[in-house]
């Protein structure tokens, strides 16, 4: 991780039909940090992914990647450098796991630049991450949720990108599956951004940005930002932790706060 910002967003708000959906969100991402993004359902998270992406035009507010205004960049010139993994990705039923994650070099494509050993060489190594190899031959509309969920993840990896975007990506995973898509984005060379409902999950990321009702509330490492004040305004539940007596990672026990 080092002091070069990939993504600079200052004062991002976005509404629609009159009502306010986020507002005043400056982030400012460091190229190779994980920041993990939480907050209650409904608090604005899917939106700034979708905004980051480029997907959703703020309503107010200027975006830079890599020092250039988003909104004077051509579709594949950003998608070249990001990619979102949406919170109900779909895919079309009748391809197979490997078409699905060759979709990831569209972006890189051109008259010029035909498909090739490389695009081949980024698709296999994107599907052997994710363990999905054994079925690059299955058709798409056959897999379980959480084996879609590790195609969508393989696509976006073959896609190279620079900015990962992954909103809930450890939903429909088994435990073994969830760790794993964590520890790949830590080795992917990436800045990667995960929205994330499992605190104990975002105390792996570098920095965490905490949104309430669509506004920034904390903003920075999980020790000093995952407080039990915070945790306490932001989710109404009651945290504590409870140190690992093998001496491992702490866990967090939730209580929930009765509304009176
Ligand atoms: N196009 C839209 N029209 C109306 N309301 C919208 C629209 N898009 C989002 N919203 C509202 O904006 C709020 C934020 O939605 P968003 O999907 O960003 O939340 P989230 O933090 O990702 O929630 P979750 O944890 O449930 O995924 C929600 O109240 C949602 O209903
Ligand atoms: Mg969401």
């Amino acid at each position: 991780m080092n002091d070069i910002s990939i993504l600079d967003a200052q004062g991002i708000a976005w509404a629609v039909k009159g009502h306010t959906i986020i507002s005043d969100i400056d982030i400012c991402l460091r190229e190779g940090e994980t920041l993990g993004l939480i907050g209650p359902n409904g608090s604005g998270k899917s939106t700034l992914l979708r905004i980051m992406a480029g997907l959703l035009k703020p309503t107010s507010g200027n975006i830079c990647l890599k020092g250039q205004p988003m909104q004077r960049m051509a579709r594949r010139q950003i998608a070249r450098l990001v990619t979102l993994v949406s919170q109900q990705a779909e895919t079309e039923d009748r391809i197979t796991v490997r078409d699905a994650v060759e979709l990831g070099r569209t972006p890189w494509l051109t008259a010029l630049n035909p498909w090739g050993a490389n695009d081949e060489a980024a698709v296999t190594q994107a599907l052997q991450a994710v363990n999905m190899e054994a079925m690059s031959t299955r058709e798409w509309s056959t897999l379980s949720g959480g084996e879609r969920q590790r195609v969508h993840i393989a696509r976006a990896h073959a896609q190279s990108p620079e900015l990962l975007l992954l909103d809930e990506p450890t939903n429909h995973l088994d435990i073994h599956h969830q760790l794993a898509i964590l520890d790949l984005v830590k080795t992917l060379p990436v800045t990667a951004v995960i929205a994330l409902h499992d605190i104990h999950h975002a105390l792996r990321c570098d920095r965490i940005l905490v949104l309430k009702a669509g506004k920034k509330v904390a903003l920075g490492p999980p020790a000093n930002t995952l407080t039990s004040d915070l945790m306490r305004h932001v989710f109404s539940v009651d945290a504590r932790m409870v140190p690992d007596p093998a001496g491992g990672a702490s866990l967090i026990s939730f209580q929930r706060i009765h509304s009176t």
